[in-house]
């Protein structure tokens, strides 16, 4: 007889390596921290890791070149402050390693354009830059299959934004194993328990274009200020009205940044109006600060070091970019394009 845990063992993604990214779009907010690089943290410790600073994928929205470099330091800092440590995983920029837009151009070969066009973050996104529809974010999914199988990775840690991605790399893999041999393990989403992470609002995913987002590197007051006026159970239309805390988003919080107790007397005094939604909320924006402030130590510590980051960065370009091109020489030969000699010569 098989128990549940045997069950749940036998689904479990079987995971040898790790590949994730973020574009670099600017200031991290808790979204990310608690759908993705809380997750990466982890995984250091239990599987070889792969980070990207994906700024080819970034030029797909309207950006000035001028602050494209500020970005990805910005990225790459809040990363380190929020614990990725080099000695324990890789961190790079995608552009650094010119073999991931070479095998996103051969899965444009075996893409299916239909499963592209389901793509509900094309849609969102076509929608929010109607005068900017470009092609690049119609193949975004393209390159992002690229980016993971190009190390062969086969686990990636994501918000549940990125699962369709994710479906889409197993699909594009499995086209191009089925026509070319098997090439690439089909890679699983490794979803964390903050999958989606509403923004201040309630209402929509937390994002830093809606400005409904916590960054990590904000201090105490900023939160405070962010939280105090920040939407809560509706019925809560008076201090002595009871609400039900799992139809507040900052109840959702405080589950992702308290412990049990403080879980327990936030529904409690909620539901019994025997707390108000201020305290509520002092005490979540207290939990907040503590998560958060031993990473604008770290960062702040960093910042001190100059040439560092960069440092890291290329690092992390010089260990993975013969890892890139041995696979793509692997590619070349199945395709029957020009292989190890003709190309490796002129490297
Ligand atoms: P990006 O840069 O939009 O987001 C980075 C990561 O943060 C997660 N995330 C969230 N999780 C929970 N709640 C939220 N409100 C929230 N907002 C963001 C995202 O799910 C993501 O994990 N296409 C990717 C970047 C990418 C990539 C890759 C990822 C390019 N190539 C290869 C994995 C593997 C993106 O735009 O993420």
């Amino acid at each position: 007889m098989t128990t549940g845990d045997e069950r749940r063992q036998e689904t479990a993604p079987r995971v040898t390596r790790v590949f994730s990214g973020m574009q670099p779009s600017g200031e991290l907010h808790i979204g990310n921290w608690l759908g993705a690089l809380k997750t990466w943290v982890r995984l250091q410790d239990e599987y070889p890791c792969i980070f990207s600073i994906v700024d080819l994928h970034a030029l797909t929205q309207p950006y000035d070149p001028a602050e494209m470099a500020g970005r990805i330091r910005e990225m790459a800092l809040g990363w380190l402050a929020a614990g990725i440590d080099p000695e324990r995983c890789t961190v790079f920029v995608q552009s650094t390693i010119p073999e991931h837009a070479e095998l996103s151009w051969v899965f444009s070969a075996v893409a299916p354009l239909g499963y592209l066009e389901r793509m509900t973050q094309f849609k969102d996104k076509a929608k929010a830059q109607p005068e900017n529809v470009n092609a690049g974010l119609f193949t975004y999914p393209i390159l992002q299959a690229a980016d993971i199988a190009i190390y062969r990775a086969d686990g990636v840690p994501v918000g549940e934004d990125q699962v369709q991605h994710i479906e889409f790399t197993r699909e594009v893999v499995r086209r191009f194993n089925n026509r070319f041999g098997e090439t690439f393990p089909e890679p699983a989403a490794l979803l964390s328990p903050a999958a989606r992470v509403m923004g201040l609002d309630g209402e929509r995913k937390m994002s830093k274009s809606l400005g409904n987002h916590i960054g990590l590197n904000d201090d105490r007051e900023t939160i405070w200020r962010k939280i105090a006026p920040a939407k809560t159970d509706v019925r809560r239309k008076r201090r002595s009205d009871p609400g039900v805390p799992e139809d507040c988003n900052m109840y959702a919080w405080h589950r992702f940044f308290s412990s049990e107790e403080e879980q327990h007397w936030a529904a409690e005094g909620c539901r019994s109006a025997g707390i108000g939604c201020r305290e509520c909320k002092e005490v979540l924006a207290r939990n907040i600060d503590a998560e958060l402030a031993p990473m604008r130590e770290r960062r702040a510590e960093l910042e001190r070091t100059p040439g560092r980051v960069e440092e890291i960065l290329a690092a992390g370009t010089a260990a993975l970019r013969p890892l890139a091109r041995e696979t793509m020489l692997e590619v070349r030969e199945r395709l029957g394009i020009a292989g190890r000699e003709r190309y490796e010569g002129d490297a």
